[in-house]
């Protein structure tokens, strides 16, 4: 290994050929594509019992099995997948749903469609997961729903979560859509509440282009989220006089082609998740050495499919003057320098966002303004999530992610890790010779 900084003339530490782009598409997945083309048909067609297309009934069929639950219905996208929830649980126009503060901003956006209003909690600074105590503390008369978060493929802590909404009353939707394969306490995520969404987007670990999966084992849900699809329509499984029904509802349908592609995949999700865990524990292994670096955390309780691997820098361990995003970013540019695909994900805490901070909505204020126009949103209420964005970056990312790469990649940018933080006073005088900005 050259020692001196890739970003200072030195040799890059990552070996480019190595990496493995994502999704890893087989002969299989091009014969089942290919079988929908040849036979057809090509999108879900209403019958009376219901949206009829053989590869999306086969694939709710399977990954329901696949998770232990009762029902799934596939859609076009996880954050319909979490709309329909919503729509299904009864959340309306004013109401609050408390989310964390560190995830997609998909999340709280589907909680807008359906006209209530997102209550962010600060995060569990261990698992980067919402914190049970703050959702408490953020209870109001208004609440009706909690919508944790997997974050990164590590399981929320639902058993406290489960607890607060069963004392108050309030319905739990799992926003599971980085998290297709991970386990809390043996069980997997998609069946630890009523209500759970999973997205089949081309960066997951279960990956098809684009779509999504709501999981449900209640009837009644089920049949309700299946309307929210389904334009409000309900067609009768026993007579045959057209007797529809309307709601306010979407069209969140899927289609054939990346239903048949995301069952082909679904065979092999154990086994995407077998090597993000390999790799996940064998850059916290290597990791563990390195002072001012903290591995990914993951409770023993939970089974992490390392969506993504963050890990938090700590500046105040090492003998550096430099603190939070500037040491990041002097961080990120070596690394990035030395091969690795490192990144931040989210700049800033979700209230942090135009949309939270400006509260136009759907124009005029809307959703606010049903009750909640003088509500603003706080960013200092977000110190764990604030020092989280801050000081951490993600280490693999698309079109690299963690479950498809070589273990040799893996070790490779955990020497270049181990090379930056070795080196980081010449990083450092380098920066303050400008000549990193310049770069
Ligand atoms: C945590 C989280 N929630 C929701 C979504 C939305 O899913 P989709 O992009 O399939 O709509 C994503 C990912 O894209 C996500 O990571």
């Amino acid at each position: 290994m050259s020692d001196t900084l890739a970003l200072l003339g030195g040799r890059p530490v990552v070996e480019e050929a190595l990496k493995v782009r994502w999704p890893m598409v087989t002969d299989e997945d091009r014969a089942a594509v290919a079988r929908v083309l040849d036979q057809g048909p090509l999108w879900a067609q209403s019958t009376d019992a219901g949206l009829f297309a053989p590869e999306m009934n086969a694939l709710e069929h399977e990954f329901a099995q696949f998770l232990g639950a009762k029902h799934c219905l596939a859609c076009n996208g996880g954050t319909a997948a979490i709309h329909m929830a919503l729509a299904a649980a009864g959340v309306g126009p004013g109401d609050e749903v408390i989310t964390s503060a560190f995830s997609f901003l998909a999340t709280p956006v589907a909680v807008l469609h359906q006209s209530a209003i997102p209550i962010f909690a600060d995060i569990d600074p261990r698992t980067y997961n919402i914190d049970p105590a703050d959702i408490e503390r953020r209870i109001t008369e208004r609440t009706t729903a909690i919508l944790p978060v997997h974050v990164h493929g590590v399981p929320a802590e639902m058993d406290a979560i489960n607890a607060i909404a069963g004392r108050f009353g309030l319905t739990v939707i799992e926003d599971a859509c980085q998290a297709p394969g991970a386990r809390y306490r043996g069980r997997h995520a998609g069946t630890l509440a009523p209500m759970a969404a999973f997205s089949l987007n081309g960066t997951k670990n279960f990956a098809a282009g684009e779509g999504g999966l709501f999981v449900t084992s209640d009837e009644t849900f089920r049949a309700r989220a299946n309307m929210v699809r389904m334009v409000g329509e309900v067609l009768p499984a026993t007579d045959h006089s057209m007797a529809f029904q309307h709601l306010v509802a979407w069209n969140y349908r899927t289609q054939e082609m990346p239903s048949a592609f995301a069952r082909s995949q679904l065979r092999r999700l154990d086994q995407f998740n077998a090597q993000a865990r390999a790799n996940g524990d064998l850059l916290t292994r290597r990791l563990a050495e390195v002072r001012g670096v903290e591995p990914q955390h993951v409770p023993t309780h939970c089974e992490s499919i390392y969506h993504k691997y963050r890990v938090r820098l700590s500046a105040d361990e090492l003998d550096v003057p430099v603190r939070g995003v500037p040491f990041r970013d002097l961080v990120q540019t070596a690394l990035v320098a030395e091969g690795v695909d490192a990144v931040t994900w989210l700049e800033a805490p979700l209230p942090a966002h135009p949309i939270f901070q400006r509260r136009e909505g759907y124009g005029r204020g809307y959703p606010w303004s049903i009750a909640h126009a003088g509500y603003r949103y706080r960013v200092e209420e977000y110190p764990e999530t604030q020092r989280l964005v801050d000081n951490s970056l993600v280490i693999c990312s698309e079109p690299h992610p963690i479950y498809c790469q070589p273990a040799r990649l893996i070790e490779q940018y955990a020497d270049a890790i181990v090379k930056v933080f070795s080196q980081r006073q010449a990083l450092l005088a380098a920066a303050e010779r400008s000549i990193v900005r310049q770069q």
